[in-house]
């Protein structure tokens, strides 16, 4: 129930107000005792959402909104409403889910080089399955590369090797399946170093992993050599695609230079694929993609003498709602190549004003060669402060260190008339405001999925942890 409409003001986020609503509507600590009129609740939500959709409809923000025409996004829910409420556990009553599932699979799988792969390798055979995100995508095969390096080599301390510049759901991966993960540092190029990961091989070795395209730099480690490295050594190599392997594929159809990441290369056994990103599906659907069907089915899980009967699933759920794959593959189909290419181009269009840009800036530096997730850091400014500026002027990119910097990943809400062309403005008066800022230090940080926090590094583990818990508490 709306109380006297205050608006919604302070930031909310990382360290910032977690609960900014408390002023604007009930709070509640239990169940109201009476039923609530649906219309009076989704009074209350639309002007919610209203409120959040207003920044990113901007254009002003990184990543995130990978699609944002909210005609696809209700052409998408109304998908997802006629499959919301089925389980896809139950199968017999939802062949539909095999359907959905199967294709989305065999699509995903086919954009990455699985029939070309099977062209050059008989026993290539890629198959997969649907996860809930990126993470669990990236999880699972470090599960069964575990599962196969017990049963086929006995390994009981399992080791991964990886850059250091992978996605964090490998080190969640290892913490929840005890592997080692041996992060090794990337080299003055910013990609995996080849030669120091074969040198952190070792005898618990099961798998070794690089990104196509990895989050902080957007850049694509050499995953030909790793592919190499991994048929040397003869373990599996994970691609983490989940931020690359929509969008790469038409890049290079476009006739930009992208380097083979994908099933084509013959040391690749397993790749995550994220559809809820530029395959401008709803959140809540990566596909996980395996070269053959003996390695995936080292993730499964089934049990036979449970007094509820028999039970399998493939991946960590265990009911689904059948919705997110219904929409997913509608927005696969609905797409098409023709639309994924028309989508990259104008990406890729943004992304070159961008980078074109900020290389004019002398203060800037950009990380690498990046398509369209651009990476920019300073050894002449404290870049914190340029991202400062930006802040003020409506923006939220996203922070990195070692090095300090930020980038933005362009996504379709920056291909908006005008962004790009705003964004190296107001990138050009930040640093213009770094020379001589008057707040020291900058309020800026390096904070994943926020972009304004001033932290001292030895607090920042426990900050975290209470950020978790308060971002399930009412206050
Ligand atoms: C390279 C890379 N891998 C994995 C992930 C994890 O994906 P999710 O957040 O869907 O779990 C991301 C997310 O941005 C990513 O950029």
């Amino acid at each position: 129930m709306p109380k006297a409409a205050k608006k919604q003001q302070e930031p909310s986020g990382p360290f910032g107000d977690m609960f900014p609503y408390r002023e604007t509507f009930e709070i509640y600590r239990e169940l109201p005792k009476k039923s609530r009129p649906p219309e009076d609740v989704m009074r209350e939500l639309r002007s919610i959402a209203r409120e959040e959709n207003s920044h990113w409809q901007t254009g002003q923000i990184s990543g995130t909104y990978y699609h944002g025409g909210m005609e696809h996004y209700a052409y998408l829910n109304r998908v997802f409403a006629l499959f919301s409420h089925v389980n896809l556990l139950q199968r017999d009553m939802c062949p539909s889910g095999t359907k959905f599932e199967g294709e989305i699979i065999a699509m995903t799988a086919r954009m990455l080089g699985a029939a070309l792969a099977r062209e050059k390798d008989p026993q290539a055979d890629v198959c997969g399955a649907i996860t809930s995100g990126g993470t669990e995508s990236i999880i699972l095969p470090m599960l069964a590369y575990r599962e196969k390096a017990k049963a086929e080599r006995a390994i009981t301390a399992p080791e991964m090797v990886v850059p250091e510049t992978i996605h964090p759901a490998f080190s969640k991966g290892a913490h929840f399946f005890g592997i080692k993960l041996i992060r090794v540092p990337v080299g003055a190029d910013y990609l995996a170093d080849v030669d120091a990961m074969r040198r952190a091989i070792g005898p618990n070795t099961i798998a070794i992993a690089g990104s196509a395209a990895n989050y902080p730099h957007g850049l694509i480690d050499p995953i030909e050599k790793l592919s190499d490295l991994a048929l040397e050594a003869g373990v599996g190599l994970h691609v983490d695609s989940c931020f690359g392997g929509f969008i790469l594929p038409w890049i290079a159809k476009l006739g930009y230079d992208v380097p083979p990441f994908d099933f084509r290369l013959p040391g690749v056994t397993s790749m995550s694929c994220d559809t809820h990103k530029w395959g401008y599906g709803l959140k809540g659907a990566s596909v996980v993609l395996y070269r053959n069907r003996a390695l995936r089915r080292r993730m499964y899980f089934a049990m036979t003498d449970w007094q509820g009967g028999l039970y399998a699933s493939p991946t960590v759920a265990g009911s689904r709602s059948e919705g997110i794959s219904a929409s997913t593959w509608a927005a696969m189909v609905t797409l098409g190549e023709e639309g994924y290419l028309k989508a990259t181009r104008r990406i890729m269009k943004a992304a070159e004003t961008i980078k074109s840009g900020v290389a004019k800036i002398p203060e800037l530096k950009i990380i690498g060669k990046p398509t369209y997730c651009i990476a920019i850091t300073s050894d002449k400014v404290d870049i914190f402060h340029v991202n400062d500026f930006l802040v003020e002027r409506g923006w939220r990119v996203n922070g990195l260190q070692r090095p300090a910097g930020f980038h933005l990943c362009v996504t379709l809400p920056q291909t908006l008339p005008g962004v790009a062309t705003r964004f190296v403005r107001d990138i050009a008066a930040g640093v213009e405001y770094a020379r001589n800022p008057p707040a020291t230090p900058a309020r800026s940080g390096a904070v994943y999925g926020g972009g304004a926090s001033s932290l001292d590094p030895s607090m920042v583990n426990e900050l975290m942890l209470a950020w978790l818990d308060a971002s399930t508490e009412v206050p």
